[in-house]
C-alpha cells in the first residue's frame, strides 16, 4: 500500500509521514530530501541552478541513499554519491537553491523514477508535493495536509530551533515559506496542487496526534473495505467541516 502526503513546505509532512508509518510498519520515504540533495550537489559542483542539463544529469547519475541512525526503525540520513548530507540539506541556503532545482524537469523525470521503484518495493508512507498527482497517482491513500502560513512558519522555526540549524527568525521563515508556496504551486511541471481524490486535512488547529489518528483509520479502513474508506473520506476531510 503507498499513503501519500503532499502538501506546502511546513505543513507537519514529515512528522506526520513518520509517525504514520512507525503506526503502521510501513517505511517511509521523503521525496523532498531528494532534491534537496540534488542541490546540495549542484552548489557542491558550482553548476549554474539554470542549467537543466547538468542538475538532470546530477539526478541520474548521483546515487541518493536513506540511511537509518543506530537504533532508529526509520532513516533519516541521507547521503548522495557517499557524502553525508542530512544536515547540510536543511540550510537557508539550500530552502533557497531547491526551487529552481526541483522546477526543473529533467530533475524531476529522474527523481520520479527512482521515488516509483523504491515505493514499489512495499508498504510505504511517501512525502512530496506530486506524490498523489504525479509519482503514485493510484496511491490507496491520498492526503493533503495543508495549514496557514502564519501557522507553519511558526513550526518551522521550533523546528529549526529543535534541531539547530537553519533560520530562527520569524519573518524570514515566513518569507521564504511564502516564497517557496508560490514557486512550488505555479510551476510549469507537476505545481503543488491536491489530487482530486485525496483528503485535505488543515492541521492550523488540528493537534498532530488526531492529523495521524485520521491517515492511520484511513489507511485500516481501506485495508478492510475500501467502499467505507471512501465514505470515511468524506467525513474526515477539513474541506467539508468548512
Ligand atoms: O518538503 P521539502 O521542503 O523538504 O521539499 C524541498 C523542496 O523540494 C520544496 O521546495 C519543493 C520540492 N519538492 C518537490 O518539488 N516535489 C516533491 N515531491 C518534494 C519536494
Amino acid at each position: 500500500m503507498i499513503i501519500a502526503i503532499d502538501g506546502p513546505s511546513g505543513a507537519g509532512k514529515s512528522t506526520v509521514a513518520r509517525a504514520v508509518a512507525k503506526e503502521l510498519n510501513f517505511a517511509s520515504l521523503d521525496t523532498g530530501a531528494m532534491y534537496r540533495a540534488v542541490a546540495w550537489q549542484a552548489l557542491e559542483n558550482g553548476v549554474d541552478l539554470h542549467d537543466g542539463e547538468a542538475l538532470g544529469e546530477i539526478a541520474r547519475t548521483y546515487p541518493i541513499e536513506f540511511r537509518h541512525f543506530e537504533g532508529e526503525p526509520l532513516p533519516r540520513q541521507v547521503l548522495i554519491a557517499e557524502s553525508d548530507v542530512t544536515d547540510a540539506i536543511r540550510t537557508l541556503a539550500i530552502d533557497k537553491a531547491v526551487s529552481p532545482v526541483s522546477a526543473e524537469p529533467l530533475v524531476r523525470e529522474a527523481l520520479v523514477e527512482q521515488q516509483r521503484r523504491i515505493g514499489h518495493a512495499g508498504d510505504y508512507v511517501v512525502e512530496g508535493r506530486d506524490i498523489g498527482t504525479v509519482v503514485f497517482p493510484d496511491a490507496e491513500v491520498k492526503v493533503f495536509l495543508t495549514a496557514s502560513d502564519e501557522e507553519r512558519a511558526h513550526r518551522r522555526v521550533r523546528q529549526n530551533a529543535e534541531r539547530g540549524i537553519g533560520s530562527t527568525d520569524y519573518d524570514e521563515v515566513l518569507a521564504d515559506i511564502r516564497r517557496r508556496d508560490d514557486y512550488d504551486s505555479s510551476r510549469a511541471t507537476s505545481p503543488l496542487r491536491p489530487a482530486e481524490d485525496a483528503v485535505i486535512l488543515d492541521s492550523t488547529d488540528m493537534p498532530i496526534e488526531e492529523v495521524i489518528a485520521k491517515i492511520c483509520l484511513l489507511a485500516r479502513e481501506k485495508r478492510s473495505s475500501p467502499a467505507g474508506a471512501d465514505a470515511l473520506k468524506k467525513t474526515i476531510s477539513s474541506q467539508k467541516k468548512a
